[in-house]
This record gives structure tokens, sequence and C-alpha cells, in this order.
């Protein structure tokens, strides 16, 4: 059956450049972005992988893990990165999984047979520490991703994950963000202490409460 948010990231255990791991105690602790890409040496995805390496310290900063996966091996992989690192002026600080096999993109359903045969299409997970699956997205191989944007939306997730509020249209770091319907008015002033608007009676902000 296909996955849907809310599920438990299937578990697994696979080859990857940085050693054999098992995936939700490599999660541990931490979010995690699990993303393929349709193949090694290939334009695009040199470019995303490089982006990746590059984005690591805000990753890091907001206690999220990422691996990558295509369905070529790990020689494969391990000669592609020196090409992303000569060309993308980065070291690839993350791991990559052989998933020659297919076992994995099987699990997650990353080969979308219409559009490609044999290789994974852009797939995204985005994965909270308690291994439930938080988002989805589905790009195709000729649009590489935006990985400013999934820093939004893990900024977004994690806001929604401490607090009780949610992130409007556009919205980005800084911004004022929505208080969730759950929460009664009556409650509104102690729970969110620097203030708040009702623009209507389902339409409450506030200013972003972990700044
Ligand atoms: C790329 O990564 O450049 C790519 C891969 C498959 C199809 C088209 C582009």
């Amino acid at each position: 059956m296909a996955l849907r948010l809310g599920d438990t990231a299937p578990d697994f255990t696979v080859e990857t450049t940085e050693g054999p791991l098992s995936f939700h105690t490599w999660i541990g602790d931490s979010w995690a972005v699990l993303f393929s890409h349709p193949a090694d040496y290939t334009p695009v995805c040199t470019t995303e992988l490089g982006m990746v390496a590059k984005l690591k310290g805000e990753f890091e900063r907001r206690n999220v893990r990422v691996i990558g996966l295509s369905v070529d091996n790990l020689e494969s992989h391990r000669g592609w990165i020196s090409d992303i690192n000569e060309t993308q002026g980065t070291t690839i600080n993350f791991p990559i999984i052989d998933d020659h096999n297919r076992e994995v993109s099987q699990l997650y359903d990353m080969i979308h047979p219409n559009a490609d045969a044999s290789f994974t299409v852009r797939s995204v997970f985005i994965i909270a520490p308690d291994k439930t699956i938080k988002l989805m997205i589905t790009y195709p191989a000729s649009t590489g991703r935006n990985f400013d944007e999934l820093l939004r939306v893990i900024d977004s997730l994690q806001l929604t994950a401490n607090y009780s509020v949610a992130t409007p249209a556009n919205w980005k770091h800084g911004d004022d963000v929505v208080i969730a319907p759950s929460v009664p008015n009556e409650d509104v002033p102690a729970k969110f202490p620097k203030g708040h608007t009702v623009v209507k009676p389902y339409l409450r902000t506030t200013p972003q409460p972990n700044l």
C-alpha cells in the first residue's frame, strides 16, 4: 500500500557510502530527510547533491540527518562523488544508499513506471524523530529541487511540533504564524505571551514563538 503522511517510515538495513546502517537506528532522536535521485553521473543530480553538502550546517542546526539514494551501486556512487566534489566545490558529507537491488526504492514507491521504468524519481521524505512521515514531495527527473524550500518546511514542521501553531502561505523564518484552531480563545494569552491578532475568529496570528 502507498505510504501516506503520518505513517511510520519503513525501516531497512542497507549499505551506504558511509558504511552499513539500519534506518531507524541511524535516525535516532533526529529528524531525517530521505531523498532519491534518478541516477549517478547525471547533471541535475550532480548539482543537487553538491547543494545538499553545502547546506550541511543548516541541516545540523535543525537536528536533521540527510541521506540520498539512487539505484546505482557503491562503486558508482564513490566514483561520482569525486566528480561532485570537483565540479560543485564541496565535499559530500552525507551517506548515499546503494539501492542497486531496488529494495528501498520499492519500499518507498520511488519508481514511477509511467515516468521511467527503472530509475527513481526525485522523491523527498521528511521523517520526525518518532519515525512518522511528515512530508512527501515528488519532483520529475528534469527539475532540480529547491533545498531552501525543504529547510523552510522543516522550520515549519518543527514549530508545529513544539508549539500549537501552523504557518501561513509563503511563510518564512521570522514571519508571524497562525494559532492552531484547536487552541481555545481563553488559552491564547497564556500560550502566546508575545501577543496575538484576531483577523477572523478562525484566523489568529502571533509572532513566531521561538524567537
Ligand atoms: C539529471 O540528473 O540531470 C537527470 C536525470 C534523469 C533525467 C534527466 C535529468
